[in-house]
């Protein structure tokens, strides 16, 4: 939207015009079934193939590694219960972290309902996970087939987990490990020798590319039971017509933001800083989450607010035309108390407002002002009316 301040990357990053120029270019090329033996067909499933092969190189992995899904609901739902429901039969279990996004912990707790063991483990009060408290957790039951499930990144918070020494110890106990990195992809480092994951979740739509199209790296050898059954697309982990125009445009949108990391993420850092500090000065009390994690994610800053009513404060930024988010918006676009935070031992007050702000590759220095500037405005105008 035009005169919008938009600040909610993390939630959605807005179509990029070279992404729309790469998806237009194929059409009359590749919006054909890609199944499809016709010389139409054999064309958008080339079309397909090279985007595949596209993604495969970010990442390390080969192409038939590359298995493209609706997004990244669907790709962490095949990971944890396509895992699970192949091995039920050998008392399977999962293992996974308190502050996953719900596509995972809903999934997991499901597999639980199906049978299978769960074990959650927390995090410290800046989110992350401590590998020893895993590799115990791994100890007590090795020969059980197991998938750990812990995010690279996280959406609300931004802590990035050690996932190299996670996935050391999961595999040292002979486990699988499947990470959800839809937040830090093409952010990130993520080739196959910096952190050898199993399976790997990446939607298109958080850097720049459509939504509505994600994958799921599978590395050979993990073995998946299908979710949805249907034709042999996707060798059957994601049946279905598929979308090469997506693929396209995913394709080109990791590819960018590939490319412009050396560019991109100073900008974040600073802008992220220019924020922090200006907020702990002016707004008393507030609080930076996860700002003593190891590592997190430099286009997202989380804050909370003490003795501050959140629906008023986001109604008064979206009034004064800043896109922000709570950071934990339910998907009906309610907010609801964080799971996050409370893992975290934060949030658990009568109005603790949290705001998250979060960068995309447009954000510009005096956006930040007046964004800055506009929160500040609504946590006092927030305060006052409930000192009232
Ligand atoms: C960490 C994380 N995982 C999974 C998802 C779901 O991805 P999608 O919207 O593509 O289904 C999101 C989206 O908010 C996310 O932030």
């Amino acid at each position: 939207m035009e005169n919008m301040i938009y600040l909610d990357h993390a939630s959605s990053s807005p179509l990029r015009s070279e992404v729309w120029e790469s998806m237009s270019a194929v059409i009359g090329v590749a919006d054909f079934n890609a199944a499809s033996l016709h010389a139409c067909g054999r064309q958008a499933q080339e079309t397909l193939e090279r985007a595949r092969a596209d993604i495969a190189k970010v990442v390390g992995a080969s192409r038939g590694e590359v298995f493209f899904t609706s997004g990244g609901t669907a790709s962490d739902n095949v990971a944890v219960l396509g895992f699970i429901r192949r091995r039920l039969s050998d008392n399977p279990r999962i293992v996974t972290s308190a502050i996953e996004h719900k596509a995972v912990m809903l999934a997991a707790r499901q597999a639980a309902t199906e049978g299978a063991g769960l074990e959650i483990l927390p995090v410290d009060e800046h989110g992350q996970v401590d590998p020893a408290a895993l590799d115990r957790v791994l100890a007590a039951g090795s020969s059980r087939p197991t998938l750990v499930s812990i995010m690279w990144a996280n959406n609300e918070v931004g802590t990035i987990q050690p996932i190299a020494e996670l996935v050391e110890v999961a595999h040292r106990h002979g486990a699988t490990f499947h990470t959800d990195a839809v937040q830090g992809f093409g952010k990130l480092d993520m080739r196959h020798e910096t952190a050898p994951v199993d399976l790997l979740t990446a939607t298109a739509h958080k850097l720049g590319g459509p939504v509505g199209i994600g994958v799921l790296v599978c590395r050979r050898g993990t073995c998946l039971e299908p979710l949805v059954y249907g034709g042999t697309q996707e060798r059957g982990v994601w049946p279905g017509t598929q979308n090469p125009i997506g693929a396209v445009g995913f394709a080109k949108a990791l590819e960018l933001c590939v490319a412009e990391q050396d560019v991109h993420v100073p900008h974040f850092l600073s802008m992220r800083e220019t924020l922090e500090t200006r907020f702990l000065e002016e707004i008393p009390n507030v609080v930076v989450h996860a700002c003593g994690a190891a590592q997190r994610l430099p286009n997202v800053l989380s804050i909370g607010i003490p003795a501050c009513d959140q629906a008023t404060t986001l109604v008064a930024l979206d009034m004064a035309g800043v896109a922000i988010s709570s950071g934990s918006a339910c998907s009906s676009g309610a907010t609801t108390g964080s799971h996050v935070l409370e893992a975290m031992g934060l949030g658990s007050e009568e109005d603790y407002t949290v705001l998250r702000l979060s960068f995309g590759p447009h954000t510009s220095d005096q956006e930040i002002q007046t964004a800055g500037d506009a929160v500040i405005a609504a946590v006092a105008g927030a305060r006052a009316t409930l000192a009232n």
